[in-house]
């Protein structure tokens, strides 16, 4: 069994993020939680003590500003001064599905700020304290995307492809360390992601998962802590989850 440490997720105030916390919370870890919405958090923080976490931390983060991300890492390093073990690189977004030639500055800002410099910046603040310490698990939240493309996804493609190149990176860069680094890769899962994605339009949200049946957030979280909680010489490279109704970003069965 793996002794409880301490996971540090990114974008925990929903869907995949909020999952993981809790699946970490049952199984008697710490948590060091941050998002924009430090009141969401909060609520979630109430609900992890009472999972059986014995410790959890919550402070907000915009990963998209360098500033708010070394705030971030100083609090969860002066709350936790043994470290981090398990870090959950998870906070991302993708808006609209516009093609590239109508696809805003704002909107291409937004989403390499948020999906490959914030989560680039998280891993710079949290790696160095892995390496001191020559213990950690790095969690990288990729995409089919990271590895497939579709009309109208052109830059969500690009920051997970990126976001792999960074993961695969890493991997050879740690090689000669117990730190290990794993990519989640899943299909379509329902959370607010698609909301996020259409600006808050609930019913072009709803349209996307209509007549199959998409994952769950708790489908992730429950890939996470299965290689987190690997033995320590066994590392998840990589994992890819699809919905059996989804054969392909393009081929999805609907009833
Ligand atoms: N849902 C899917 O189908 C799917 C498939 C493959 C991969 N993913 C990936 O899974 C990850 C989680 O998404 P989800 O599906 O759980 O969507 P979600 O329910 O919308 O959750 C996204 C999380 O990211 C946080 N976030 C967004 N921008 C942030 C920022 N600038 N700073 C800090 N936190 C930020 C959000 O918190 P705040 O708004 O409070 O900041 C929220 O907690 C993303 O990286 C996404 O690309 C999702």
């Amino acid at each position: 069994m793996t002794p409880p440490g301490v996971a540090c997720i990114t974008g925990a105030s929903s869907g995949i993020g909020a999952a993981t916390a809790e699946e970490f919370a049952r199984h008697g870890w710490a948590i060091a939680m941050g998002a924009r919405r430090n009141g969401t958090l909060k609520i979630l923080a109430a609900k992890l003590l009472e999972l059986g976490s014995p410790k959890v931390f919550h402070h907000q983060l915009d990963v998209t500003s360098r500033k708010s991300v070394k705030d971030f890492a100083a609090a969860t390093a002066a709350e936790f001064p043994g470290g981090i073990d398990a870090l959950v690189n998870n906070a991302g977004l993708a808006v609209g599905t516009a093609r590239l030639s109508q696809v805003t500055d704002d909107e291409i800002d937004q989403v390499i700020d948020t999906n490959v410099k914030g989560a680039i910046a998280i891993l710079r603040a949290f790696l160095p304290g892995m390496l001191d310490r020559n213990r950690g698990h790095i969690i990288n939240m990729g995409s089919v995307a990271g590895f497939w493309v579709y009309e109208g996804g052109s830059i969500y493609a690009a920051s997970k492809h990126a976001l792999s190149a960074v993961t695969r990176t890493l991997r050879l860069e740690l090689n000669g360390t117990p730190i290990r680094i794993t990519s989640i890769d899943p299909g379509m899962v329902e959370t607010g992601f698609s909301e996020v994605r259409f600006g808050g339009d609930q019913e072009k949200a709803a349209a996307v998962y209509k007549g199959m049946t998409p994952l769950t957030a708790l489908d992730i979280a429950e890939c996470i802590w299965f290689a987190a909680s690997r033995p320590a010489h066994v590392n998840i490279d990589q994992m890819i989850l699809m919905p059996v109704d989804q054969a392909s970003v393009y081929k999805v069965h609907r009833r």
